[in-house]
């Protein structure tokens, strides 16, 4: 900070922390200049400034003095930092509960969130790092990706995306469907506000994803598990009633791995018909699949069926990007446009259009052919290690491929969360299975994710495990 700037925040604080008394006299600028060693200049400025703000007042001939308007409390900022948090105006239901649930700390402390085997994480090193700086340089000087531009998002990234849908997902869209969102997260919050009111219920996946059900619960929606079956969410556990909505990952089973058989998931097009219950497709990381092909989207299995799909450039490209969207009936397209414009606003422009041309040219095509191919090696060397080191202790469920590996301990009395807790204190992440479950009848076990990890990490990760086990 300049001299100035020190001086005057300096002076502030013992005004505010009536160091300096009201009506007190401040020292004469020429005086405390020499004391401080700064120009008169800068003191007669400082001077200036906090008669200008109201801390003093000027008398003619005769100096600055402290305000005498100031009301009399301690108003200085460090007392903020030991008030107790009772003395604070209160915060709403929905706050006091995610304070009680976090502890007043973020959901997942940075350094637990990036970590070998921390879930979630596509290879950095494999981003094209280069391709992509280009295509910033080419777009970062450009008024037109300046200012505010559309909620809906940037049309040329609809368009390649619609290409992108229909040729490798096989939906059947158009660029006026889809939304683009500050990944998938923000799509399954407005799903959440827009397809449901506070008090309904919703159907989860069980085990499923985490972020699915905080998006639901904060919007006040109570949610109901549906279990597993043999390839994902089990049809036939399905009840005909008053649902709003069902949140599932149709295409590959997250974490389990499953893909629904194309008459499972007929049928659960049927019963949604018949419900009147919308579908959220969560199509997280569909492009991962290294038994088969990848598997189309269930959206692009019917026509006016009432599914919206959702995607999320976390896993093909990088999470730190927070881009996806989603694909809705055209009806819909107006209201979940407004919604967005309310909470979130308008997405980075830039990235937008990074985006677009790096689908249009074919980079995106390419990254994810060598993404899986490279994946697929990362996933039979978990499988090896893990045959070596942990036979007998926990069993890996083979479908569980795309990103990560997901282990069932063969003891279920194993607490879960514990062993994550110290396999992070030896620097790897991962998280309890039984942290994807709504309900307490969870399956104890890990899931670990390989594909931002290099051979040296999974070969000490495992081995690390095997011991602490
Ligand atoms: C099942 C599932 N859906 C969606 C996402 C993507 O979320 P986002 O786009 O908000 O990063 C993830 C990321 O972990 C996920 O696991």
């Amino acid at each position: 900070m300049s001299l100035t700037q020190q001086l005057f925040l300096t002076l502030r604080e013992k005004i505010l922390s009536q160091q300096l008394l009201v009506g007190s006299r401040l020292p004469a600028s020429r005086i405390l200049a020499k004391d401080l060693g700064v120009s008169r200049n800068t003191v007669n400025s400082v001077y200036e400034q906090l008669r200008a703000e109201g801390y003093v007042n000027s008398r003619e001939g005769s100096g600055f003095y402290i305000s005498e308007q100031l009301p009399q409390f301690d108003r200085s900022p460090h007392i903020a930092k030991g008030k107790p948090v009772q003395d604070w105006p209160p915060l709403s239901d929905y706050g006091h509960q995610l304070l009680k649930r976090s502890g007043g700390h973020g959901s997942k402390p940075k350094d637990i969130a990036n970590l070998p085997f921390s879930v979630g994480l596509p290879d950095f090193q494999a981003f094209p790092i280069k391709i992509w700086q280009q295509l910033i340089r080419r777009h970062s000087d450009r008024p037109v990706l300046m200012g505010y531009h559309s909620y809906q998002g940037y049309a040329p990234l609809r368009n390649a995306l619609a290409d992108y849908l229909n040729v490798s997902r096989g939906l059947k869209c158009r660029p006026e469907q889809i939304v683009i969102t500050q990944g998938a997260q923000q799509g399954l919050a407005l799903c959440a506000q827009l397809l449901m009111n506070p008090g309904d219920t919703a159907l989860v996946e069980e085990p499923g994803y985490s972020g699915a059900r905080k998006a639901l619960i904060s919007n006040g929606i109570n949610l109901q598990a549906v279990t597993h079956g043999d390839n994902g969410i089990n049809i036939g556990a399905l009840s005909e009633g008053e649902y709003r909505l069902l949140c599932c990952t149709p295409t590959h089973q997250y974490p389990m791995g499953g893909i629904l058989t194309a008459s499972e998931r007929l049928q659960l097009l049927q019963w949604a018909e018949r419900n009147r219950c919308w579908i959220v497709e969560d199509d997280y990381d569909s492009e991962f699949h290294y038994y088969s092909q990848p598997i189309a989207a269930m959206a692009g299995m019917a026509e006016r069926t009432p599914v919206i799909y959702m995607g999320s450039f976390s896993k093909t490209l990088l999470p730190g990007l927070r881009l996806g969207y989603l694909v809705v009936p055209e009806h819909l397209v107006g209201v979940f446009v407004e919604a967005k414009a309310f909470s979130g606003g308008e997405t980075p422009l830039l990235t937008q259009a990074v985006v677009a041309d790096f689908i249009e040219e074919g980079h995106f095509y390419r990254h994810l052919r060598r993404s899986r191919k490279l994946y697929q090696q990362k996933w039979e060397h978990m499988q090896r290690l893990c045959e070596k080191h942990l036979a007998g202790i926990m069993t890996p469920v083979a479908q569980s491929a795309g990103m990560h590996l997901a282990l069932v301990f063969n003891h279920q009395q194993v607490d879960d969360r514990k062993v994550c807790q110290e396999f992070a204190m030896k620097g790897f992440g991962g998280s309890p299975l039984s942290s994807y479950y709504h309900s307490s009848r969870s399956q104890k076990g890990l899931v670990l994710g390989f594909a931002n990890t290099s051979e040296g990490e999974r070969v000490k990760g495992i081995k690390t495990l095997s011991q602490l086990l």
